[in-house]
């Protein structure tokens, strides 16, 4: 059980706690992740499933996890396994919240080196660095050549790419030193209001586009928009369609991670987590669908048609964002601008998510060793500008990839799985919904009541077990992987080992010391 509750610190307004809980969510998930996964499955097809889940499991978790994390700050506790050990008086329950820690952590070491590719392409938009390339290949060329995949006559090796992932790394530490109130929600506050004009602007500028080629009609902006939004019921019954719907949801709401417990353990008892739980899930849709949806494929569909934008979600992550919007750019008048202007959007996205990561990480660090926000970011500091030199230099050989599988996809059901099972089956149904509405400025309606006890506990176990058997389990067998990554990918994962080894291992040594400083037994 918690014993000491020292004074924590707090948000400075509740108009800033929602920006921040909406910057955390929104990310480089809603401007980049969800345009790939809804064009490589298939569009309109994709949507259903995607609003399904978002219904039965992204806004129940999202509820859920407000609930516990304002819980878990009652007692001192901003972290999963604090939290945890307060809802389930059992030794085992707090080493569940490592999934939580080693989640976050994770994926803020593979996030910010993304993030930092763009706020290096703002750079080379503005620049015109990438002007004059010609086709998608050319542009793909030179993003590999920026990432070190591949020697490349545009950069003289990794130079330009590790300078961006430092000054990244260096601003994320220094909001998270500044604060929650003074680093944190500050950021939110400038951050979040100028991605959403940034990203009207573009989207203004989207719709604007038409027929660029006025000799292939067929090749046009609201022929993008058709292919997202015209509901296609007859793939519904491809499994893969769900499953790639259930992963955006997770990774684009920030659920089963840890993070949003974070922020929310900086509430007050009695503030509101109804209204702003929802405002958030809504916020973050909102970007997501209406902005998100209405950036990178309906341009890519103007220029390039359906059947390419999808073989270019299809061909990578980082195809649709890095590569087909520049060569969009360069071809429509001020490109430099607009170009400047989505890569820095993305930025701003990925930072107000990347700084929530590192929170968990710091509150488990200052709420359960004691340690000052200074030590706890210098440490967490210290560790990921070292982890993240092993995804910088080992990329091309599928590091990153194997720790967004593992943390950014499946880490998140289980952590979401496990959590779920805590608050609503052993901490107890009635008393979850008791504490998720203290204080609301409304209650939730009773429907989901049922929702979080049966249905989403159901689906995500569902989803775990479904994305074990068929994905899972062949990735764990190293299905398919080049022979010369293996190694690579082998020690991708036992630096993931070591990572959830060394959270369980600092669990078991926090609860230690304060047996002994407390002579209670847990
Ligand atoms: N929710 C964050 C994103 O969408 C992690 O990128």
């Amino acid at each position: 059980m918690a014993e000491q509750i020292t004074k924590r610190e707090e948000w400075g307004s509740r108009y800033g706690l929602i920006l921040a809980v909406a910057g955390n969510a929104i990310g480089l998930g809603n401007f980049l992740r969800f345009p790939v996964q809804a064009a490589s499955n298939g569009g309109g097809a994709f949507m259903i499933p995607y609003f399904i889940f978002f219904l039965i499991v992204g806004i129940p978790l999202m509820w859920m996890e407000w609930g516990i994390g304002r819980h878990g700050g009652k007692y001192g506790h901003g972290s999963a396994p604090g939290m945890f050990d307060v809802l389930w008086k059992n030794k085992t329950a707090k080493y569940f919240g490592a999934i939580g820690l080693f989640v976050s952590t994770i994926i803020l070491i593979y996030y910010t080196y993304i993030e930092s590719w763009t706020l290096g392409y703002s750079f080379l938009s503005i620049t015109k660095s990438y002007f004059g390339l010609e086709n998608f290949e050319a542009m793909k060329t030179f993003l590999y050549g920026y990432q070190g995949r591949e020697a490349t006559s545009y950069f003289n090796g990794i130079t330009i790419a590790y300078i961006f992932m430092i000054i990244t790394f260096a601003i994320n530490f220094w909001i998270l030193y500044k604060g929650i109130s003074k680093g944190i929600e500050k950021l939110a506050k400038i951050a979040m209001p100028a991605l959403f004009v940034f990203a009207i602007i573009i989207v203004i500028r989207v719709i604007t586009l038409g027929t660029p080629d006025p000799n292939v009609p067929e090749n046009s902006v609201s022929s993008g928009f058709g292919f997202i939004w015209n509901p296609d019921f007859s793939k519904l019954g491809d499994p893969k369609i769900w499953l790639a719907a259930a992963g955006q949801i997770f990774f684009t709401l920030s659920v089963g991670m840890g993070t949003i417990h974070a922020y929310a353990s900086y509430l007050k008892p009695k503030d509101d987590i109804v209204i702003s739980g929802l405002a958030t899930s809504a916020t973050n849709e909102f970007a997501e669908v209406v902005l998100g949806g209405s950036i990178a494929i309906p341009i890519s569909v103007a220029f390039f048609g359906i059947a390419t934008t999808t073989a270019m979600a299809k061909g990578g992550s980082f195809d649709l964002g890095f590569a087909a919007m520049p060569l969009v750019f360069e071809q429509i008048p001020f490109g430099e601008f607009f170009g400047f202007l989505w890569f820095l959007l993305l930025f701003f996205a990925g930072i107000t998510s990347s700084v929530a990561m590192g929170q968990q990480v710091i509150a488990f660090l200052e709420d359960e060793f004691g340690m000052s926000r200074k030590k706890a970011v210098l440490s967490l500091g210290f560790a990921v500008i070292l982890a993240v030199q092993l995804v910088v230099f080992y990329l091309k050989f599928g590091y990153l990839d194997e720790m967004d599988y593992w943390a950014g996809t499946f880490g998140l059901v289980v952590f979401a799985f496990a959590e779920t099972v805590i608050f609503m089956w052993i901490f107890g149904a009635e008393k979850a919904w008791d504490e998720m509405n203290e204080g609301g400025d409304i209650k939730i309606p009773r429907f989901f009541f049922y929702v979080m006890k049966y249905v989403t506990p159901l689906m995500l176990f569902i989803v775990m077990t479904w994305w074990l058997i068929n994905d899972a389990i062949p990735i764990l067998l190293l299905k398919g992987v080049a022979e010369e990554n293996l190694l690579y990918i082998w020690g991708s994962r036992i630096f993931m080992i070591a990572v959830f080894g060394t959270f369980i291992l600092l669990i078991h040594i926090a609860w230690k010391k304060k047996k002994v400083r407390n002579g209670t037994s847990n």
